[in-house]
């Protein structure tokens, strides 16, 4: 089957809360089972040449949960990004996407920006797929700073100014955006690249998503 450009998956992570309370554990197990359930989609990813896979890690409504839980959920973001030498073995380059550091309403603490940094900087020379990672991300924030942005510039509001001042002016339309544990919702979640999307839902927490719901994800794009 010959594939036009290379295919952009995002995945709205959901339901590591539910995993874990269905198996009566803390919901910060749920989200140790995430975020290692990510590391195996992203070998499944490459395997099946996508191009781009964008994740919501966590987004800008986040912060209002209990302070352990976002805690442990930053600690596994730093645990994520510092999974520099597995990405190199696949060819990965990592990205991240989310309010800027340097913008006031910003949130990501120091040591995650560092690993973050780090992991762009040490995966850069990597030529195949794409792996994007929305942390402290919020479409909407996405959208005013490129409006701003353009704003700034003198330039008329168009749909190509806006595209030239999104966070990542080379992330690609996302052709399939996948949602799991049964919500059927977008979530603020690449409102403007994802607006021709296809959508897969699934009911699978995010630990239990799996090749077989990747695989039925992939089909709807082609
Ligand atoms: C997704 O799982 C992870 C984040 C939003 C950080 P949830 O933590 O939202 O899990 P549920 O929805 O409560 O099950
Ligand atoms: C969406 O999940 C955000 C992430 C997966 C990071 P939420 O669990 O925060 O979404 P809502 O609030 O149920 O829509
Ligand atoms: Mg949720």
């Amino acid at each position: 089957m010959t594939v036009e450009r290379p295919l952009h998956i995002a995945c709205i992570m959901d339901g590591n809360g539910r995993w874990a309370a269905s198996r009566d554990l803390p919901r910060t197990a749920g989200h140790t089972a995430g975020e290692e359930n990510l590391a195996e989609i992203v070998r499944l990813a490459v395997d099946r040449d996508v191009g781009w896979l964008t994740v919501f890690g966590f987004s800008t409504e986040n912060w209002v949960r209990p302070r352990s839980e976002v805690r442990h959920i930053l600690g596994l973001h730093e645990k994520l990004f510092g999974r520099i030498q597995e990405l190199n073995e696949l060819d990965v380059r990592i990205q991240w996407i989310g309010r800027p550091f340097d913008s006031p309403s910003a949130r990501t603490p120091r040591y995650v920006q560092r690993a973050i940094r780090k992991a762009i900087n040490d995966t850069a020379g990597n030529t195949g797929m794409v792996l994007t990672v929305a942390f402290d991300y919020g479409g909407r924030a996405e959208l005013m700073s490129a409006v701003r942005a353009v704003r700034a510039a003198g330039e008329p509001v168009t749909p190509e100014s806006i595209d030239k001042h999104l966070y990542l002016p080379e992330l690609p339309p996302v052709d399939v955006m996948v949602r799991t544990s049964g919500e059927q919702r977008v979530s603020n979640f690449l409102l403007w690249q994802g607006a021709g999307a296809k959508i897969h839902f699934s009911d699978a927490a995010w630990p239990d998503f799996d090749a077989d719901d990747l695989d039925r994800a992939i089909a709807l794009a082609r």
